[in-house]
């Protein structure tokens, strides 16, 4: 059986996962998408080459009989009407990141899904499909560093635009950050501080770049991360884990080494897209191989409130200057791993 599925939002990463949905993965289809702009999204369907319906309203993908499962990927504030609206149709949902704006929002989700009575939403969480961290973890797990003591984190993007502020490094930057540790660590945080180096001259007015996020979780590892928007450099992902009896690092992506004038070159990425590519496509067919199994087994809107209560402390802590407290309450048992 095809899965067919409606996307909602058909901007840089919802035609994408419509290219991918449709070109790369098996065993689905999009049969519908919406985007306020429907003119440009009968434009990226033509040019991907699929016929699919086009709505105006995302609530008609969702109520559409013709659509089986939802793929939401418009903007972050449409996040959360969207993947309510699905679980009140009783429609599988990924969610792109965030799951919504607030800690509170994600709740109300959480809650529905609860009320529901089975999972119904994935989040737009791709690295733990990442082949890298995949193998990172597998380091930790089968105990060859021993336990994790320190983390060692970087978040670099070769530059942004004026309308990305400081409060944006955390909500759509650190966010896969506040995902993935969790899951690599499989702790949860417990206080966060926010210090501020130098500002770099290539930064502007409402963007405070680089930061450090420095952590604490429950069981006391320490993590830092670096988030540097404007790194000038490329795209650059780092995460090293020292543990009690070695270290591992994240591998770099691989790359053509050149020997050339008398340097020895590896080239880095600049492009978040290519960075993930193979992660973007094994996350969408899991949801897809779940959602015909019956069950969901990604990241899960708990995982999306979680990192939403962690972006929250943080965004406090840029505030503040202090440590701040990250009040996670206890996993219900409907989200035991
Ligand atoms: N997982 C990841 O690595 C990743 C990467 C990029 C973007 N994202 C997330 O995906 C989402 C989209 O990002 P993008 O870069 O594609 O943005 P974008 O601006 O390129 O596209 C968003 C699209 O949503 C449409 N839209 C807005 N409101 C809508 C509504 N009410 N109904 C239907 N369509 C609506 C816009 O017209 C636009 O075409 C964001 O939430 C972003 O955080 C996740």
């Amino acid at each position: 059986m095809t899965l067919k599925l409606g996307v909602i939002g058909t901007g840089a990463i919802g035609q994408e996962h419509i290219r991918r949905c449709n070109n790369v993965l098996q065993g689905a289809k999009v049969v519908a998408v919406s985007d306020i702009n429907t003119d440009g999204a009968r434009a990226a369907l033509q040019r991907l080459n699929i016929d699919a319906q086009v709505y105006q309203d995302g609530h008609e993908v969702i109520n559409s009989p013709e659509v089986d499962a939802v793929l939401v990927t418009s903007w972050d504030p449409t996040h959360e009407e969207f993947t309510l609206a699905a679980i009140a149709a009783g429609k599988p949902v990924f969610c792109e990141k965030p799951l919504a704006l607030s800690a509170e929002g994600c709740r109300r989700i959480v809650d529905a899904e609860i009320k529901h009575g089975k999972r119904l939403v994935q989040v737009g969480f791709m690295r733990p499909y990442d082949a890298g961290y995949r193998a990172l973890k597998k380091v930790i797990t089968d105990g060859e560093i021993g336990e994790p003591l320190m983390l060692h984190c970087a978040h670099r993007n070769q530059s942004v635009g004026e309308n990305y502020t400081t409060d944006m490094a955390i909500t759509n930057t650190l966010i896969h950050e506040l995902d993935v540790l969790r899951w690599l660590t499989e702790d949860d945080y417990k206080s966060v501080q926010v210090v501020f180096p130098r500002t770099t001259s290539k930064s502007h007015a409402k963007l405070k770049d680089p930061q450090i996020v420095l952590f604490e979780t429950q069981k006391g590892i320490r993590i830092d991360v670096e988030i540097f928007v404007n790194c000038a450099y490329g795209y650059d992902i780092q995460c090293e884990v020292v543990g009690e009896e070695g270290i591992a690092k994240l591998p770099e992506p691989s790359a053509i080494q050149t020997r050339k004038n008398a340097r020895l070159g590896n080239a880095l990425l600049t492009d978040w897209k290519d960075r993930f590519i193979d992660a973007y496509d094994v996350e969408l067919q899991a949801f897809i191989n779940d959602v015909k199994a019956g069950e969901l087994t990604g990241p899960s809107a708990w995982d999306g409130f979680a990192a939403s209560v962690a972006a929250d402390a943080c965004l406090k802590a840029q505030n503040s200057g202090g440590i701040e407290p990250v009040d996670m309450p206890s996993r219900p048992d409907f989200y035991a791993r």
